[in-house]
């Protein structure tokens, strides 16, 4: 499912991942992002592996991977305060030689052939933002070595509920507000879909966001905010994705139910590099 873009204007990801690192960030998030990544990938660190972060937000995850062991990382991002952001956590760790952060389009062709292949290629939620999701799905898949690892999470048109256009047009009407119509929004997601308009739901409530520090240490605030804005925005079918890469990679592991589904590939052939 594929929308054309409401205004030429994308979300701006990168001011609402700068909010969530200065207001949130602690060594508890810290330390559940690397737990929540090593035990997607069923591993106890990622000694002897290299760790590329497409679209790396806040950083957070690429700072997982810093402090899960990964030998060589790169993150790199489309928007400036994103990468701004990661160089921040980046900093943090002690600005160690082995991580690089810079800015990068997925969709470069160009770019991506500068990087090479990695034994770990991870993209979370990102790809469903491109306004190309199955060119950026493409790309991301060419920079896995052999053998090596493919983390994608993408927005799932299996579960959206109440419709993928319900949400093509909420996102619309969020960009186009200002300030305070986005606040309004705010809480009438939380209404809505976080209470499901009943107050008793109230510690259900806290407990999905309890589990969200908990599972990637994210806050949802920051996802709230980055779900009724993020733009471009696509939804991908499941069963789609996995057709797509079966010919080069083996499903290693599916996480299904939640607005994105995360996948874990394994790369069974040389990937050859497509343009199209
Ligand atoms: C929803 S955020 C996910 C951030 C991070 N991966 C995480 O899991 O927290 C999507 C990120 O993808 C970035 N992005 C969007 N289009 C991109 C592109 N063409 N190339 C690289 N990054 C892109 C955005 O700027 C944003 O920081």
């Amino acid at each position: 499912m594929t929308a054309e873009n409401p205004s030429s204007d994308r979300y701006e990801f990168g001011a609402n991942w700068a909010s969530f690192i200065d207001n949130h960030y602690s060594a508890e998030r810290r330390r559940a992002a690397a737990h929540k990544l090593l035990s997607f990938l069923g591993k106890d660190s990622l000694e002897g592996m290299d760790f590329l972060d497409i679209g790396s937000g806040s950083g957070l995850h690429s700072l997982a991977a810093f402090d899960a062991k990964a030998g060589r990382i790169h993150s790199f991002d489309f928007d400036p305060l994103s990468v701004r952001t990661t160089a921040r956590l980046r900093q943090l760790a002690g600005e160690p030689s082995n991580w690089t952060v810079e800015h990068g389009d997925v969709l470069d062709f160009d770019y991506l052939d500068k990087l090479g292949t990695w034994s770990l290629v991870y993209s979370w939620g990102v790809l469903h933002h491109t306004g190309a999701m199955w060119q950026a799905i493409e790309n991301a898949a060419g920079r896995v070595a052999p053998g090596g690892l493919l983390f994608i999470a993408l927005y799932s048109s299996n579960v959206v509920k109440p419709s993928a256009q319900f949400w093509l047009d909420v996102k619309r009407r969020y960009n186009a507000a200002n300030a305070s119509q986005r606040r309004r929004m705010e809480y009438w997601y939380i209404w809505r879909f976080g209470l499901g308009q009943n107050p008793l739901r109230l510690p259900q409530l806290l407990r999905q966001i309890y589990e969200k520090k908990k599972g990637r240490g994210m806050s949802y605030m920051t996802d709230v905010r980055d779900w009724l804005g993020g733009w471009p925005m696509e939804f991908a079918d499941d069963r789609a994705v996995v057709d797509y890469l079966k010919n080069r990679f083996d499903l290693v592991r599916i996480s299904t139910g939640e607005a994105c589904t995360e996948f874990l590939f394994r790369c069974t052939s040389e990937v050859k590099a497509r343009r199209s």
